[in-house]
């Protein structure tokens, strides 16, 4: 696999950018992504499935930067996503609406219209509310929308968490498998709809294969089926999920995917779609934070950084492994740490009982393996302003997010006045 992120003479460089310059040109917290790194992961995907129809469907919630979107469309990537305001990126970013797939189990009526209007190539329809709701809507507009149901294949994937679970019948995800022939029927006699598929999702960071070859063989039963009963599908949409290693492995073997996939899906002439997320963009990002404090209490050594769960979410709510290390490496003592950040709560870590080097106030470290769901979970929790984000390419670095600031965090609650802007600055706040 190839590695953006790499050390030369102890120094963490990505790409060919040593990661102190960025922090010493837009500062700390930061989200740095190798774009190298996306455009090499997006062909490696892509390449695996061959000469098989098929669309990656980007999924655009693990990381929206319009700069990574664009990357992406530019390889000729697709988009999976849940909301209005992702089909606005999607679309600003250039992906074209005909690679769009929109899935969620709670779509609002003026979603649904944004997406009938843009003309996107499919509707994952969740429920059968959902789908009557857009029955009625693409009468109304004139317009027909291309449907596949979710399946729920009631298949309970291994995952890290439990919140990353989605494929079995106990959550809010799909339509019951049991229940799904009835639905296509309904959807073949609804007006306004064009049955186009079948899709399934099982869940996020999966790192076996048994369970996309299990989901798949459900799905293709039910192709058969449909077949017998005169439905003509285009495509079957297998989700994303794919994992990747955050300790430095190589996660999810593409290749070994695609062989298990491909050669029965060859036979029904689907197109196959992915939705991956992490997959993409996990190895493309780290964030870049700076110790503020070291300090101990309690049996227990703290390392106080100026990122924290607001700027990322993942170990804190999933207990989620992400590797920390000084940008600098040094040949030194090391020490058991919690790395932790400035928010107000218990839970906001970055790492636990972690033995890393022995860091000084005022070190940068990086947190790796942040590319995904890092920036697109963060908040501003305690009213601070989310991070920057900088794109490197070769050995250019490019600002395609700059900082927020605290007028932005109040700018949609008052109209300021002048003075009201400027009041940050002449407090000497910022
Ligand atoms: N398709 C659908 C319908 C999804 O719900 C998701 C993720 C994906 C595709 C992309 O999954 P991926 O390939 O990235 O695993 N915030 C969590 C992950 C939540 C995933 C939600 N759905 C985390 O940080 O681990």
């Amino acid at each position: 696999m190839m590695d953006a992120f790499t050390r030369r003479e102890g120094e963490l460089y990505c790409e060919d950018v040593p990661v102190s310059e960025l922090v010493a040109r837009w500062g700390t917290p930061a989200y740095v992504y190798s774009r190298t790194a996306l455009r090499t992961r997006l062909q490696d995907l892509s390449d695996a499935f061959g000469s098989h129809p098929h669309l990656i469907a980007y999924s655009v919630k693990a990381n929206g930067n319009l700069a990574v979107l664009r990357t992406l469309a530019d390889m000729g990537a697709g988009a999976d996503i849940v909301s209005g305001g992702e089909l606005y990126r999607a679309r600003l970013a250039g992906i074209p609406a005909q690679r769009i797939l929109f899935s969620g189990v709670g779509k609002t009526l003026p979603e649904l219209a944004a997406a009938l209007r843009e003309g996107i190539y499919a509707f994952n329809v969740e429920s059968e509310g959902e789908l009557r709701s857009l029955s009625e809507l693409a009468q109304a507009m004139g317009k027909t929308a291309p449907i596949a149901f979710r399946i729920n294949p009631n298949i309970d994937t291994p995952t890290p968490h439990a919140y990353t679970r989605t494929g079995h019948a106990a959550t809010k995800f799909g339509v019951p498998i049991h229940d799904a022939m009835r639905l296509y029927r309904i959807a073949s006699e609804l007006p306004g709809i064009a049955v186009r598929g079948i899709d399934m999702h099982l869940g996020s960071q999966i790192l076996a294969i048994e369970p996309y070859h299990v989901a798949l063989e459900q799905a293709l039963e039910m192709v058969a089926r449909l077949k017998e009963e005169g439905h003509e599908l285009e495509f079957l949409d297998l989700g994303g999920g794919l994992g990747i290693s955050y300790s430095g492995g190589e996660g999810i073997p593409a290749d070994l995917l695609a062989d298990s996939i491909v050669p029965s899906l060859r036979e029904t002439g689907l197109r196959l779609i992915l939705e991956p997320g992490r997959y993409i963009v996990g190895h493309a990002g780290i964030l870049l934070t700076r110790v503020l404090y070291v300090k101990e209490g309690g049996g227990k050594r703290f390392v106080v950084t100026d990122a924290g769960m607001n700027d990322l979410l993942r170990p804190s709510h999933y207990a989620g492994y992400h590797a920390v290390e000084p940008i600098l490496s040094r040949d030194r003592e090391h020490a058991r740490v919690d790395v932790v950040g400035p928010i107000c709560e218990t839970g906001d870590f970055l790492a636990l009982d972690r033995e890393i080097e022995r860091v000084e106030p005022g070190e940068l470290l990086a947190v790796m393996t942040a590319g995904a769901y890092g920036f697109s979970m963060s908040s501003t929790y305690n009213q601070r302003p989310r991070p920057v984000e900088i794109l490197v390419d070769g050995d250019r670095a490019e600002l395609v997010r700059r900082r927020e600031t605290i007028q932005d965090l109040v700018a949609a609650e008052l109209d300021l006045t002048p003075e009201e802007k400027q009041l940050g600055a002449h407090k000497g706040i910022l």
